[in-house]
């Protein structure tokens, strides 16, 4: 395996035959690197400068290169075998199946474009995606990158208001949505939310809706138009060129959350993107002609755009899609899953396994998954309990796991081993070629090996992020936060091999089954409910999910806390935001600890409620001197407690970050 692998066959071009030593040519030569990988890819005009920074931090790839992602994914497999090969086996909710090859969804595709350019959709228009996991997402996907205008994918568990403020911040024209969806047999309303929402997005045109299960949905007169209405005139020999895009072109908007403030709409394109996203699919999952690689993730989120249709389509592999949930009907849902379609890669979450852990071996047992031959694990740190579990009950005792570490910003895989390299438990061990990954103190310097601090990485690369959208000073921030390099947010350590643990976030993010939660977006929605004048919203540890949700209430005069009350603003949540958000605790309390300017300070909030549910005394104010730092070890020096900048959580202590 070690001996084909894809890695291999490049290092060998390059005359090397180990990796540390190819990585560190690869620092120096990057432009080289990428320009190899970038030649595998079709390209309308070749680029003439490989990289430029323009004004840092912001920067370009393959200048002057015309390019389409989507004639990289579709059109070019057209005159080789590739063409009759099955894109994506997909299972829905109820277990019907359907499949479909590269030259179907080609036609689908191109009908689907030939659709929304007579809806006067064209390139740069923003286009918001709200749809099940069904094939028609993935076609609505390419459809939309066809014409080169740029899609905004939307994850079907966030709720109308989230949806709204997506579609709001992105201006977009029109939204593909389907009436609904069952997922581990409940059904969603996709249609009534986005109604709910459109009501108030004075951009919205056009609503493209595709019956999915047959409900009886309101479609607004002049406004909304079933996908098949939309195709019925439209024959399957129809072809709609790929719009040729510049490489530094959107391609697309993907909404994530950060420390403060509403989503921030991550801002990538056709170029870069599609070259990152193409090599580390062929690096990291080594694919090859007879693979069947499943992708748990969803494409509501990056994973799912990068790993689910991008990179797997550029490469010609044959993908798995999956509409349903792991351990619906049964807790071997997935197992057979893998089974049914011969999956001989399975890129999940450790929240996955876990989830899955629970139920037993006996579950993983039933089902013969001897095609697999390669592991992935990606979202969250893994813990190393979950990860020989799947080692042992999954890989066989065999099977090699790419611990993959990467970012919505990061577009593709920066920290991973290849399947050539060493693994650790609990480790997503080295970087990728020309990935500058280092572990820094505040003023960027290296803490050396063995000793934790912030994980960065030196210089850009092809399918980073371009911009946050309609907001360059919230992008710059990235690069400005820790001198002169890029702060992805996470704590990190390096041990004396070499080799990178990510611990977890060191800013307010909070990662709910690997899921990314801004606490200011929890907090919003719970102060536009009546009864509630002040939150404050941490991530919690949680065995299974990583972390939850929980919240601390300062109810306004007038309100009394009670069960219904705390039940009543757990719906709220779920309502606006949508339920991955629901906080599992909430705790009623008449203070919170501010900095004298009058800040909440959840990160003392966060260290001290993990210690102990108990020790944010009710009492406790700011003008109470009594800080509880005797509950957070190694940090007693009280003079420096407004320099407590973050902490985090990791094997059993609490680690307080002070700058
Ligand atoms: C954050 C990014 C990357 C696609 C899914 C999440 C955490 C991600 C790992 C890993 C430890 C990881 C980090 C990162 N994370 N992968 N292998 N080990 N932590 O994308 O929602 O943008 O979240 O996920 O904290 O910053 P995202």
């Amino acid at each position: 395996m070690v001996e084909n692998a894809n890695i291999t066959a490049y290092m060998k071009s390059k005359g090397f035959d180990d990796y540390e030593t190819f990585y560190k040519w690869s620092l120096e030569h990057r432009d080289e690197y990428w320009d190899d990988q970038a030649k595998e890819l079709h390209w309308f005009e070749p680029w003439q400068k490989t990289f430029e920074w323009t004004t840092k931090p912001f920067f370009k790839w393959f200048v002057g290169g015309k390019t389409n992602i989507v004639y990289n994914c579709l059109d070019r497999h057209m005159d080789t075998p590739v063409r009759n090969k099955v894109a994506f086996h997909w299972e829905g909710d109820n277990g019907e199946t359907r499949s479909m090859t590269y030259e179907q969804l080609y036609v689908e595709t191109n009908r689907l474009a030939k659709g929304l350019q007579n809806l006067g959709l064209k390139k740069g228009d923003r286009v918001a995606i709200y749809m099940p996991a069904i094939l028609e997402q993935i076609i609505a996907v390419l459809a939309v990158a066809r014409l080169g205008a740029v899609h905004t994918v939307v994850f079907g568990g966030f709720a109308a208001n989230a949806l709204r403020d997506r579609i709001i911040d992105a201006q977009a024209r029109l939204v593909i949505t389907a009436d609904g969806n069952h997922r581990g047999g409940k059904l969603i309303q996709l249609k009534n939310i986005t109604d709910e929402a459109v009501a108030e997005t004075p951009t919205i045109e056009k609503v493209v809706v595709f019956n999915r299960e047959g409900l009886d949905v309101s479609m607004k007169e002049g406004r909304d138009i079933y996908w098949h209405d939309l195709l019925a005139d439209i024959p399957a020999d129809t072809v709609v060129p790929c719009e040729q895009m510049d490489s530094e072109d959107l391609l697309y908007i993907l909404y994530t959350s950060g420390s403060t403030g509403k989503p921030k709409g991550v801002v990538h394109v056709h170029g870069g993107y599609a070259v990152g996203a193409y090599a580390t699919t062929k690096f990291v999952f080594d694919i090859k002609d007879n693979d069947i690689f499943w992708c748990t993730a969803d494409v509501g989120w990056v994973t799912g755009h990068s790993y689910i249709i991008y990179g797997p389509l550029m490469t010609g592999v044959t993908s798995v899609l999956f509409e349903g949930t792991p351990a619906y009907p049964n807790p071997d849902r997935w197992w057979s899953v893998a089974e049914r379609f011969k999956v001989t890669i399975l890129y999940t979450s450790p929240t996955g396994i876990r989830g899955l852990m629970r139920f037993g071996e006996e579950w993983p047992a039933k089902h013969d998954l001897s095609h697999l031959r390669l592991l992935g694990s990606v979202g969250e740190p893994i813990n190393p309990e979950a990860w020989m579990w799947y080692r042992h009950n999954i890989g066989r005792d065999e099977l090699p796991i790419m611990d993959t570490w990467w970012q919505t910003e990061t577009g593709s895989i920066m920290i991973s081993p290849t399947i050539i390299q060493p693994l650790k438990p609990g480790s997503a061990t080295r970087p990728l070629p020309t990935i500058e990954a280092d572990v820094v103190d505040k003023n960027s310097h290296s803490v050396g090996l063995g000793k934790g601090g912030f994980l960065i990485i030196r210089h850009p690369w092809p399918s980073q992020m371009r911009t946050i959208y309609n907001d360059p000073a919230r992008y710059q921030t990235y690069w400005e936060t820790l001198p002169d390099v890029y702060f992805a947010g996470d704590a990190a350590t390096i041990d004396k091999q070499g080799f990178i643990r990510v611990q977890g976030r060191v800013d307010d993010v909070i990662k709910v089954s690997g899921h990314r939660l801004g606490s200011m977006e929890i907090e919003s929605s719970l102060v536009s409910h009546p009864a509630v004048a002040e939150v404050a919203a941490i991530g919690k540890p949680d065995e299974l999910k990583g972390e939850h949700v929980k919240v601390f209430v300062i109810l306004k005069n007038g309100f009394e806390p009670s069960d219904e009350l705390a039940k009543e603003l757990k719906l709220h949540v779920r309502t606006t935001v949508g339920a991955l958000a629901v906080p599992e605790e909430l705790e009623f309390t008449p203070s919170l600890p501010k900095t004298r300017s009058g800040k909440i300070m959840r990160r003392v909030i966060r260290a001290v409620s993990w210690v102990s549910r108990s020790v944010i005394p009710v009492h406790w104010t700011p003008e109470h001197k009594t800080y509880p730092y005797h509950c957070v070890p190694d940090y007693k020096n009280r003079s420096r407690q407004n320099l407590v900048c973050s902490c985090f959580y990791s094997r059993g202590h609490i680690h307080l970050v002070t700058m």
